[in-house]
């Protein structure tokens, strides 16, 4: 499929679908509206008003044209109310457009959508994104594929010519969300910490960038007892996953992002009982998997800053060599931990990681995680929590995650708290009291960042979706790839 950008207007494009964006409450169509109308007819009015269309966000309807027009269909979608509108609602329906068009075996599609804030490269780049995002679709795992029908070929974007490089930026992006997508949807025994390096070792093949896989006997040299202690029971090597962006010349920043990645968490034995959830701990390497997004997103972008993707890839298994409830684990930065709970396992494995990552030198950290159910408890399935011990990279994340479309709210890392994770016999235990679940989580993994500005994303809920919504299918939706990447870019 071709994204396109051009001049030509709504009334003298020709092709199978033509989509109109209207904003809620304002649904007359004047001026070329009313010319392009007038051209069909009158069919856009008729089914206006045949579907009661208010332009809800969201909200779509798809007529036939007249037999002899140049259009063959028309496709409505609402934008919401025109007062307050966010760059996320053009790229919902683009998205909205796209999956209609396809359903009605388009070929060629035009979308005609209002310009945000006269930023028509932050507009092309979004609605590209939507698109691509709305039609991927996963077959890997059908024994026959169910992506039947004609593809669409071409999509014009209207009155955005000239936006050529924010569509490129689209495709590059969008191929970023769409591999943290199928890492996270494959199974866990499609994906492995065997075939996570593998994925590592392909984006650097293929973008250019540095690849360093520490395997079990260098984690040792590290002194990495935490990482290790989770990975001691499973069967499969663990492997330290550090892919290294550098740009030609002397990079502006350096950043690290540093994701969690169990590719299968079954609690240990601590061991998730029914109710749980334990059939979608595949998903709990969702960090990694954005951070490796990030990284084929950033690795053809190729910004004058300097990424570290780091993330200590393993499962939480239960075997005779497992670790146990109690134990006492030592972190590479000399740190003393009571596993009070084998199921608290991410933030083991984080602890490790924020010590290699500290050590870079860095000038940012930012850890996501599908760390806590807590936070799903306070947030939602939507929401990530964040909390950031610094005021100014807390407030880059959160324009970055707005710009994004990715819903974040920042909480509070209540130092008090720590007292619920305090041990007799360790510096600290793993788990504290059930209320402020992931609060305390935070404030475990702050004992592992010294001095370098740290931010942690709790991505437990909005890494997967139980329905479609907009761009997203349900499953898998590639959160937060897009906020790393605006956040590393410093589109905020
Ligand atoms: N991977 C889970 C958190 C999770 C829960 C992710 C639901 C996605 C959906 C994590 O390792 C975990 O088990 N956390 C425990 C912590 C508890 C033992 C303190 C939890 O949230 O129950
Ligand atoms: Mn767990
Ligand atoms: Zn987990």
């Amino acid at each position: 499929m071709e994204i396109r950008a051009i001049d030509t207007r709504g009334l003298d494009w020709t092709g199978d679908a033509l989509a109109i964006g209207l904003f809620e409450d304002a649904v007359e169509l004047t001026g070329d509206l009313a010319s392009l109308d007038e051209k069909l007819a009158g069919t856009m009015q008729e089914l206006i008003s045949e579907t009661e269309f208010k332009g809800k966000p969201g909200s779509s309807a798809v007529t036939r044209v007249g037999s002899n027009s140049p259009i063959r269909k028309i496709i409505l979608v609402g934008l919401g109310k025109q007062d307050g509108l966010k760059l996320d609602a053009l790229r919902r329906a683009a998205a909205v457009v796209a999956r209609s068009a396809k359903k009605e075996r388009c070929k060629t599609l035009a979308l005609s959508l209002p310009i945000f804030n006269d930023d028509a490269s932050s507009t092309a780049q979004a609605l590209a994104e939507g698109i691509h995002l709305a039609l991927h679709q996963d077959n890997r795992f059908k024994s026959e594929s169910e992506d039947k029908g004609p593809a669409l070929e071409t999509v014009d974007l209207l009155g955005l010519s000239g936006q050529d490089e924010a569509i490129t930026r689209a495709g590059q992006i969008a191929a970023g969300v769409i591999l943290a997508r199928e890492l996270v949807t494959a199974p866990a025994n499609a994906v492995t910490p065997i075939t996570m390096a593998e994925t590592a070792q392909a984006i650097a093949h293929e973008h250019g960038l540095a690849l360093e896989i520490l395997e079990r006997e260098e984690c040792e040299k590290l002194g990495m007892g935490a990482f290790l202690g989770v990975a001691q029971a499973s069967d499969l090597p663990p492997k330290f996953i550090h892919l290294t962006y550098k740009p030609e010349g002397t990079p502006r920043r350096k950043v690290a992002i540093v994701g969690k990645g169990l590719t299968f968490d079954s609690g240990g034995l601590n061991i998730k009982g029914a109710g749980s959830g334990i059939e979608t701990m595949k998903m709990d390497m969702g960090g990694a998997a954005a951070t490796l997004g990030a990284a084929k997103a950033i690795g053809q972008i190729k910004p004058d800053i300097e990424v570290h993707f780091i993330s200590a890839v393993t499962e939480n298994m239960i075997s005779g060599r497992a670790m146990r409830p109690g134990d006492i684990l030592t972190a590479s930065n000399g740190k003393t931990i009571e596993v009070n709970n084998t199921d608290a396992e991410g933030r083991l494995t984080l602890a490790d990681a924020l010590v290699f990552a500290d050590k870079l030198g860095v000038d940012a950290i930012v850890d996501l995680a599908t760390l806590t159910g807590a936070c799903i408890i306070a947030l939602g399935d939507d929401i990530a929590g964040m909390w950031s011990p610094d005021d100014a990279l807390a407030a880059q994340i959160a324009q970055a995650s707005e710009l994004a479309g990715e819903k974040m709210w920042r909480m509070p890392l209540e130092e008090k708290y720590f007292e619920g994770i305090k041990s007799p016999i360790a510096d600290m235990k793993n788990t504290g009291p059930r209320g402020g679940g992931s609060i305390t989580a935070a404030l475990f993994l702050k004992q592992f960042v010294k001095d370098t500005p740290w931010a942690h994303l709790d991505v437990a809920g909005p890494v997967w979706s139980d329905k479609e919504n907009g761009y997203n299918n349900s499953g898998a939706t590639g959160y937060p790839v897009r906020t790393l990447v605006n956040w590393v870019l410093g589109n905020n």
